[in-house]
Order: structure tokens, then sequence, then C-alpha cells
């Protein structure tokens, strides 16, 4: 598995993947994802299976930072990992990388929302050192409920 930052020519490929892991209206829109992508205080890096020709997205995660009075806090707007690819560890160091970048850009401290049912998503970061910090009840499209993990963020794990 290669991780790399993302690069332009990945947009199709990106998006194939977040129409296979989301449903509306859960599922970002284009041109939202395109914002993401773009904000220069994020960063977004990719997981790539194969090479050349045969070569195809296995996942990807979106991070961006924002500084405050307080200071630089970073938020997780999405890990992604194809059906068929999971299971094998890729969201563990997608989300490694992204704390790097985070921890790169300044910050002391990481969060995000997670679907209350999301139980694998709910795992994955419990397992990598997030705690519950509160929860959303009319987070998503639908009133649907969210949880919100953080952690600080300490020097980088190797
Ligand atoms: C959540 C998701 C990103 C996990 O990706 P993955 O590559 O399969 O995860 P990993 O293999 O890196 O697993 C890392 C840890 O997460 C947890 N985990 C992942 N999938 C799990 C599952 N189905 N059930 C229970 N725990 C799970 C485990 O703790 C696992 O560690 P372990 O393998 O040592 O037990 C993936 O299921 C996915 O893309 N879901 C759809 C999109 C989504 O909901 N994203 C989260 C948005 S907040």
């Amino acid at each position: 598995m290669l991780y790399r930052l993302y690069q332009p020519a990945d947009f199709a490929a990106l998006y194939t993947l977040e129409e296979l892991c989301f449903q509306p209206p859960v599922r970002y829109s284009r041109a939202w994802m395109r914002q993401l992508i773009a904000n220069p205080n994020s960063a977004t890096w990719i997981a790539e299976k194969n090479a050349g020709e045969n070569k195809t997205m296995a996942g990807f995660a979106i991070v961006e930072w924002t500084t405050m009075p307080k200071g630089t806090v970073a938020y997780i707007q999405t890990i992604e990992v194809h059906p068929e690819s999971r299971r094998r560890g890729i969201a563990a160091e997608l989300l490694r990388r992204t704390e790097d970048s985070a921890r790169a850009a300044g910050a002391r401290s990481i969060w995000l929302h997670v679907d209350v049912e999301n139980a694998a998503a709910i795992q994955l970061y419990r397992s990598r050192g997030y705690a519950q910090r509160g929860r959303e009840e009319h987070y998503y499209a639908r009133h649907r409920p969210a949880f919100v993990y953080a952690k600080p963020l300490g020097p980088p794990v190797r």
C-alpha cells in the first residue's frame, strides 16, 4: 500500500469512494468535497493499492486545522476505506498520518464527529486513544445524532 498526499488527478477516484461509503443525505457533495480538499489549512491523505495502470484508491482521509486564541486545533472531516480493503489497517495508518499533518501544523489536539451507530469507526477512534467528549443530537441530516471524540496530540508515535 502506498500512502501519499492528494493530487488533483485523484478527485474522481476519491469521490467514487465517497459514493461507496456514504449514501445521501449524509454523503458530501462534490462541491463541498472540493472545498474541503482545497482548504490551505488541510491535508488529504490517500491510500493507493497497486501501481501504474492497475492502481486503485483504497482509502482517504481529510484533516483540517484552525488557529484560535488558545492554539491550533485539528478536525478530522472524514476517513473512508473501500469496502473490499477494510480490516487491514488502512484507516489506522491514514489516521496516524492525519495526526502527523495536524501536529506539523501546530495542532495540540484533534477532534471529530462520528455517527453514534457507526461501530467500526467508533472502535477505530477509541482504539487509537480518542475519548468521547460529547454528543450532538441533530448533527447529521435527518437529525441523526453524533458523538464527539477527541484526543490530545502528543509527540508522534511510530
Ligand atoms: C471505519 C473505517 C474507516 C475503518 O477502516 P478500516 O481500514 O477497515 O480500519 P482498520 O483496518 O484500520 O482498523 C483499525 C481499527 O478500527 C477498528 N475497526 C475497524 N473496523 C471495525 C469493525 N468492522 N468492527 C469493529 N472494529 C473495527 C478496530 O479497532 C481496528 O483495529 P484492529 O484491526 O487492530 O482490531 C471503514 O469501516 C469505513 O470506511 N467505513 C465507512 C466510512 C466511515 O464510516 N468512515 C468514518 C467516518 S467518521
